[in-house]
């Protein structure tokens, strides 16, 4: 039971290039777990996050929820994505209840559920509001709101608080602890930030590029509620920011120009200079 990755590989192919997005990717998610994906940009996280929401096909392998095959997207997966994509000339609570319309929700039965979720993400206030008049925090939360109205056992969120200032961000990683505890969903939350991956998960798994794969798992026991200032956090983010610093290394030598020059034990060592100031 639970979700099972396994074997993924996708190749995107075009005239003048082969990109191997994912190879042999396993994965074993337990119901309700927290998990965190870190990786150098372009090393498949998307693509296996859309792979699992049955957005994207997989050349090979499979992905299995509770004994099902999955086989496109479907209401038992939500999805969120770095930029919200609501409607901006409809109201807020008609933006939550969009997807439960398209799934054919009752219309009171959509109502209840839109304001529960609302209330869940402290916007009730604003559920007559337009898009427009909300902050980019805001934004964020209706459609977290909005996925969580689909009641689905998994949540699939790509760098969902990415482009927030940090205040709003961390109160967002506060907020979503809080509904993830309360509704016991099995969340993969994709991040390029590792202290997030720390405070947030149960495991973070490591990727590395070309070909995707995963590369490194780190159980993550510290006891929750978490602090960023623990120093137990700052040790493992430090051990997670080693594996990852020689994969975006990597990717750099491969995409950026040949004049590119940053040494991976600089990084390493800064690191290991801030954890001696007890950073
Ligand atoms: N539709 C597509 N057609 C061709 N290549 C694609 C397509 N989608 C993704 N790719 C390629 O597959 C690789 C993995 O992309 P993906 O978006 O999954 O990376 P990512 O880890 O999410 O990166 P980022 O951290 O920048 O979001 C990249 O090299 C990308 O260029
Ligand atoms: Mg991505």
């Amino acid at each position: 039971m639970g979700l099972i990755i396994e074997n993924i590989s996708k190749k995107f192919i075009s005239k003048h290039n082969q990109m191997h997005a994912l190879e042999e990717v396993n994965l074993n998610i337990n119901d309700g777990e927290f998990i965190c994906i870190v990786g150098p940009s372009g090393c498949g996280k998307s693509t296996l996050l859309n792979v699992v929401a049955g957005l994207e096909k997989s050349c090979e392998g499979r992905v299995c929820l509770n004994g099902n095959v999955i086989n496109g997207a479907g209401p038992d997966r939500a999805v969120m994505f770095q930029e919200s994509a609501l409607f901006p000339w409809i109201k807020v609570i008609d933006n939550v209840e969009f997807g439960m319309k398209m799934a054919g929700v009752p219309r009171e039965e959509r109502r209840n559920r839109a304001l529960k979720y609302l209330k869940m993400v402290h916007l009730t206030k604003f559920q007559n509001s337009y898009i427009h008049e909300l902050s980019g925090g805001m934004k964020q939360r209706v459609a977290l709101a909005r996925a969580l109205t689909l009641d689905s056992k998994v949540l699939l969120m790509d760098e969902p608080f990415a482009a927030l200032d940090s205040q709003t961000k961390t109160i967002l990683q506060i907020e979503l602890q809080q509904i993830w505890w309360e509704t016991k969903k099995t969340i993969i939350f994709i991040t390029h930030n590792v202290e997030e991956a720390v405070l947030l998960a149960d495991r973070v798994i490591v990727m590395s590029a070309n070909p995707g794969k995963i590369k490194k798992e780190f159980n993550i026991q510290l006891a929750r509620p978490r602090k960023f200032e623990s120093v137990d956090l700052t040790y493992l983010v430090a051990d997670i920011m080693k594996e990852l610093i020689s994969e975006v290394e990597k990717v750099a030598k491969f995409e950026y120009d040949s004049d590119w020059n940053m040494e991976a034990d600089t990084i390493l060592s800064d690191i290991d200079n801030n954890l001696g100031a007890g950073l």
